[in-house]
C-alpha cells in the first residue's frame, strides 16, 4: 500500500495492567474496505476505539489523511471525516429517530437537514418514522440508524464495530448490503466483525487478531482461501442463535 488514507503502527491499548493490544499494525487504502476479525476479547473493539479516538493508546501511532492523531479526541477526529458506529450501537432510545440523527451533526454547530434529508432517502423506513422515539425501532432498524447517524458526519472513513451482532440473518444480509452500498460511495470502510468469513468475503483486506497480535493479513480472498487459517481462528460460519 503506497499511500493509505489510514494507518496504524504499534498500537498498544492498555487497561490497566491488562495489555489488550500489543504491536498492531495495519493500513488502510483510500477507498478500500478492511476487516479486522478475531474472537471474544482478541482485541477488536480496543484497537477501533483507538483509532477514532475514544481510547488514548498507551504506544504506537495512528496516522490519518497523512497527519499524526494518535492523540486527537473522537469529537476532533469526527469533524475531519474519521467516524465510528459504535458497538452495540448506542442510539439514544428516548429521543426521536430525528433527534438520534442530529448528534451525528453535532460537531458542525448546524442541524445538517441536508445529510439528513439524504440519509432518510437511503433510509425510507426512518424517514417514515423520524418523529418516534428510537427505541421503538427493532434491532435491525436501530442498527440502521447507528450507520445512518455515523453517514450524517459525511465520513471519509467509516470505522464499524460488530454491525451484525445480534441480527437475523436476514437483516445481516441487509448490513452487509449497505456496507457495499457505502463503500460503493467512495468511503473507506474499516469493518470489525466476529462473523469473519462474511465480513472477509465483503473485504479487500483483512487482519487476524488474536489475543491482541495480528496473527495474520493479506488479501481477504487469499485468507479465505488458506484452509489452515479458517480452520484456526475463523471457524464455523455462525449464526447469531449460535453465539
Ligand atoms: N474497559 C476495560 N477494562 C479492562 N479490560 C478490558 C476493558 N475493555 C476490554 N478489556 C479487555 O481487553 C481485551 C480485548 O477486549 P476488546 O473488547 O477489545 O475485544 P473484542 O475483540 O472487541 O471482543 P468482542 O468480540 O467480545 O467484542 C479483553 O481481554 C477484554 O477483557
Ligand atoms: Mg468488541
Amino acid at each position: 500500500m503506497s499511500n493509505p488514507i489510514l494507518s496504524v503502527e504499534d498500537l498498544r491499548v492498555s487497561y490497566g495492567r491488562v495489555e489488550a493490544v500489543r504491536r498492531v499494525s495495519f493500513a488502510v487504502d483510500q477507498g478500500s474496505l478492511v476487516t479486522l476479525v478475531g474472537a471474544n476479547g482478541a482485541g477488536k473493539s480496543s484497537v477501533i476505539n483507538a483509532v477514532s479516538g475514544i481510547l488514548r493508546p498507551a504506544g504506537g501511532r495512528i496516522t490519518f489523511e497523512g497527519r499524526d492523531v494518535t492523540r486527537t479526541p473522537a469529537h476532533k477526529l469526527v469533524g475531519r471525516g474519521l467516524v465510528q458506529v459504535p458497538e452495540g450501537r448506542q442510539i439514544l432510545a428516548t429521543l426521536t429517530i430525528e433527534e438520534n440523527l442530529r448528534m451525528g451533526a453535532w460537531h458542525t454547530g448546524g442541524t445538517a437537514q441536508r445529510s439528513i434529508d439524504a440519509v432518510y432517502d437511503r433510509f425510507p423506513v426512518l424517514a417514515e418514522r423520524r418523529a418516534l422515539p428510537a427505541g421503538a425501532l427493532s434491532g435491525g432498524e436501530q442498527q440502521m440508524l447507528a450507520i445512518a447517524r455515523a453517514l450524517v458526519a459525511a465520513p471519509t472513513v467509516m470505522l464499524m464495530d460488530e454491525p451484525s451482532m445480534g441480527l437475523a440473518p436476514k437483516i445481516v444480509d441487509e448490513v452487509f448490503r449497505v456496507i457495499g452500498e457505502i463503500r460503493a460511495s467512495g468511503t473507506t470502510v474499516v469493518l470489525v466483525e466476529q462473523n469473519a468469513r462474511r465480513a472477509l468475503r465483503a473485504a479487500d483486506h483483512g487482519y487476524v487478531l488474536q489475543s491482541g497480535e495480528v496473527v495474520h493479513s493479506g488479501p481477504a480472498a487469499g485468507l479465505l482461501a488458506d484452509e489452515r487459517i479458517v480452520q484456526a481462528y475463523l471457524g464455523v460460519e455462525t449464526t447469531p442463535r449460535q453465539r
